[in-house]
């Protein structure tokens, strides 16, 4: 019997990355992947807890698969992820029609849960944390898939405690994949044809730093920048505290690297970053941007900020405001303070209004956008190396491509410029992507 699943990822790269696996170990109990609930047996959720609104989204997506359910007894429905990994148990007593749950180091018991519910419709859950050892065992192992642009996986949870953060919480401690599996996978994505690859982890830039007898992060950075057939090399999320001199002489040295770095500062005040325990200053944060603006002049940043946090002031505020002005963020992602479960943050007094922090959110995103609209304008009418990754959502024979800056450019041109570094002069910029013509290939 063709047996088949629907899979609805949510939250961040770490989720996409998760859900490929499942793909992976769902394959290997004879599931192939549709693209609808209705054609499945079997319904997953990866999901994501990191702000409340994401979490309670869960509940609303899984209603939709309750008609279904109805109509169709046998169909398994099944919830992975950050908020498996907090809710647990009480995720089954609270869905009734729910029929398993696994959390964050547990995917690779879907089979078996899958197979126990298939057999005895018996409900299961499984959200324990391994060790060390076990989960370097465990880090994902892909199927086959034609792309250009892929991540990998170089560590895995995270020890920093941010006190408004859940990720350390449903992501368990951290721990960095030894630097020869890491190498090996790039190599043979590599041989696939695979031609940028972003390495990936929650708190990326202390890849090995627990482990003396591995490479350092710039290490491995320099020996997955030598494997031949790779043209472009990323890595995300960076934390300042994190971001050594030997990192920022990178983007000076190695010649795949992309001229982008994501580097969230959460907040402009040193007291809400003290009380946030982000671990340095605006001053240190500064520093590092600077530098990293000395060794490589075009470099442009992105950024995550909170806005909101409990007890954060006007003049907090304002410092948050001033910091974004200073720094010229090519893009931010800005965030509503959300209260976590179990986070320190959450015990904190907060007397600000909704509509206060509302209104103080409004502010930073017009500032945001005008920062941005200024920023990507001054690509205009400049020639630009265009990775090419596909076919463009815009059609009518378009390919797609990206900038060094990690800009989306669309062009007219042949399918077989996919995966080359093409030259474009970028003739239109929109708000969230570019036009271009092709100079040459
Ligand atoms: N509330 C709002 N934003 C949050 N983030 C993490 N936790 C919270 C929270 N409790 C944001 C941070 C982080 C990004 C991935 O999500 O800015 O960098
Ligand atoms: Fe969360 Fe901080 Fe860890 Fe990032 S570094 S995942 S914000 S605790």
């Amino acid at each position: 019997m063709n047996k088949a699943f629907y899979l609805e990822t949510f939250g961040c790269q770490m989720n996409v990355v998760d859900s490929e696996q499942i793909v992976a170990v769902l394959s290997d109990i004879g599931y192939s992947q549709v693209d609808s609930a209705e054609q499945a047996n079997l319904v997953l959720l990866n999901t994501c807890s990191v702000r409340d609104k994401a979490e309670r989204k869960v509940y609303g997506h899984l209603g939709r698969f309750k008609p279904i359910k109805d109509k169709r007894p046998d169909l398994i429905i099944g919830v992975g992820g950050c908020v498996a990994q907090q809710e647990g148990e009480r995720m089954l007593e609270k869905v009734a029609y729910l029929d398993l749950v696994f959390g964050t180091h547990n995917i690779h018991r879907l089979p078996e849960l899958v197979q126990q519910v298939e057999e005895s419709r018996q409900r299961g859950c499984e959200i324990d944390f391994h060790d060390r050892e076990t989960r370097l065992n465990l880090f994902p192992e892909r199927t086959f898939q034609e792309s250009i642009t892929r991540f990998v996986t170089v560590m895995q949870g995270c020890d920093n405690f941010c006190s408004y953060c859940i990720v350390p919480h449903v992501r368990g401690r951290e721990i960095s994949r030894l630097s020869a599996d890491v190498i090996a996978e790039v190599t043979d994505l590599v041989e696939q044809g695979v031609r940028e690859i972003t390495l990936l982890g929650q708190n990326v830039n202390s890849y090995g730093l627990k482990n003396s007898t591995e490479l350092s992060f710039p290490e491995l950075l320099g020996v997955v920048n030598k494997i031949k057939g790779l043209e472009r090399l990323r890595f995300a999320t960076s934390h300042p505290k994190d971001l050594t001199n030997e990192l920022i002489d990178c983007f000076g040295t190695l010649d795949k690297l992309c001229h982008h770095i994501h580097l969230p500062f959460q907040s402009g005040s040193d007291r809400i970053l003290k009380l946030m325990n982000r671990g340095y200053t605006v001053k240190d944060y500064l520093d590092k941007v600077e530098q990293l603006k000395n060794i490589c002049p075009d470099i442009r940043l992105t950024t995550d900020i909170i806005v909101g946090f409990p007890g954060e002031t006007e003049e907090d505020f304002q410092a948050t405001l001033d910091l974004v002005e200073k720094v010229r963020y090519a893009d931010a992602f800005t965030f509503l303070y959300s209260p976590r479960i179990e986070t320190a943050a959450a015990e904190m007094e907060d007397n600000q209004s909704k509509f206060q922090k509302q209104q103080r959110f409004d502010r930073l995103l017009e500032l945001q956008q005008r920062i941005s609209a200024e920023i990507w304008q001054e690509d205009g009418d400049s020639v630009q190396k265009v990775l090419v990754e596909g076919l463009s959502k815009q059609g009518e024979g378009q390919l797609f491509g990206r900038t060094t800056w990690n800009r989306i450019v669309n062009f007219s041109g042949s399918k077989e410029l996919i995966g080359q570094i093409v030259t474009i002069k970028i003739s239109k910029v929109f708000r969230n992507s570019h036009l271009g013509e092709l100079v040459e290939s």
